[in-house]
């Protein structure tokens, strides 16, 4: 019996400070997902919903599968814990074993030590099931992730391979991107739905018009990249299935008013190139301009931004001056909300007004606000306004 026949525990991995956009984004996707905790985020389904849950979550950075949990305070009970699990229904005796590890406030804390002994005890059970001396790993890639938490470990199968934050167009690194998965949450965050003007006036390599014209022309995040699970033969082939189901959802005819400048004009090239290669150069504006020039022919509107911060791109008088330029700017578009990610802590002095709102996120590592401003009282949620078709299951 092969765990891809039944009912799967799915896991889904989330940024800290944008759980909760992932897992409306699973209700949206007519899932029943758990609480959020340590970043992850659970819904039980069947195997096409995993290759689903990597297909269509914009917010996600990970989709694993959830193979055992036990307590293990020492190496042994990690080692019995581990070979107790019927490792012949998750893995086929040719898998290339990978083993990762994660420990928070647990016991055991010595990474390098739990991974030799997590693979010793699932190559030890697969020995003992096929009758071999020694695997031969020649077969796809599984990588297991032996995550303890307070005491408890658990064991799950990923299934997305690279981050899910490479869709694939981004393939020419700019200065300072914003990951994709965080641009979209925040796009999602706002008061934005694809009927409303969004600017993101530092646009650099093109990513958050990109990933707002991705949600505008409901394009699904995943649709030109391979996940993982794909190459595991022993896993049914439904990619060719939920492929079918992303394309039919797209919607190119929708109209939609997205732009993006830069005072870079390599900025704006590699944004042209990203835009191009994620099939929607056609739909949005971008366009070299310095900040200091915006204006718009729209009354309403949503900037959404990550202006320059910190020394490596500018020093920190010029990042006043600009920031309090930008306040100024903004001033002028006063029917307009704004969403501004900086991980610089006086934004807000020198741009000239308290946020309404802000939200502590992470741009991979760095520690980030999210200043929010609303131009007028909230308008209708992007959640209420734009409806994701819900997948016939
Ligand atoms: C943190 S980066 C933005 C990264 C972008 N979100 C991405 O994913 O690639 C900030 C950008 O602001 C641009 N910039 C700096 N000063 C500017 C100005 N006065 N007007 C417009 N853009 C400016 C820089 O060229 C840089 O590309």
């Amino acid at each position: 019996m092969s765990i891809f026949d039944g009912k799967l525990n799915i896991e889904v991995s989330s940024a800290s400070g944008i759980e909760a956009v992932t897992k409306r984004e699973l209700i949206a996707l007519g899932y029943t997902p758990s609480g959020a905790e340590y970043g992850r985020i659970l819904f039980e389904g069947e195997y096409v919903d995993v290759l689903r849950a990597n297909m269509f979550l914009r917010t996600a950075g990970r989709v694993r599968i959830l193979v055992g949990t036990f307590d293990a305070t020492d190496f042994d009970a990690l080692f019995d814990g581990t070979a107790g699990i019927s490792w012949q229904d998750v893995l086929p005796v040719d898998a290339k074993i990978v083993v990762t590890a994660k420990s928070v406030k647990s016991k055991l804390f010595a990474l390098s030590s739990v991974q030799s002994i997590v693979k010793k005890a699932i190559v030890k059970s697969m020995c003992n099931f096929y009758k071999v001396a020694k695997l031969d790993e020649t077969g796809a890639e599984y990588s297991i992730e032996a995550s303890i938490i307070e005491d408890k470990v658990r064991l799950t199968l990923d299934t997305s391979g690279a981050g899910l934050h490479k869709r694939g167009y981004r393939t020419w690194l700019g200065e300072a991107p914003i990951r994709e998965t965080l641009a979209s949450a925040i796009i999602q965050l706002s008061v934005w739905n694809p009927d409303r003007p969004l600017i993101d006036p530092f646009c650099g390599s093109g990513t958050i018009p990109i990933e707002a014209a991705l949600v505008g022309l409901n394009i699904a995040p995943g649709i030109q990249r391979e996940f993982a699970c794909e190459k595991f033969s022993n896993a049914p082939t439904l990619r060719a299935v939920v492929q079918d189901e992303a394309e039919q959802l797209v919607n190119r005819d929708r109209e939609i008013r997205i732009s993006g400048f830069d005072i870079n004009p390599d900025a704006i090239k590699l944004a042209l190139r990203h835009a191009d290669k994620a099939g929607v150069r056609d739909k949005i504006h971008l366009q070299v301009a310095d900040m200091r020039d915006l204006s718009s022919r729209f009354s309403h509107g949503v900037i959404v931004t990550n202006p320059p911060y910190g020394e490596r791109l500018m020093k920190e008088d010029e990042l006043k001056d600009l920031y309090r330029d930008f306040g100024k700017v903004y001033g002028t578009l006063d029917e307009w909300c704004a969403y501004v990610i900086t991980s610089y802590m006086g934004f807000e002095k020198y741009f000239g007004r308290r946020a309404t709102k802000t939200r502590k996120l992470y741009n991979s590592e760095l520690e980030c606000n999210l200043y929010q401003y609303l131009a007028k009282p909230p308008k209708k949620r992007f959640d209420e306004v734009y409806k994701q078709p819900r997948l016939l299951r």
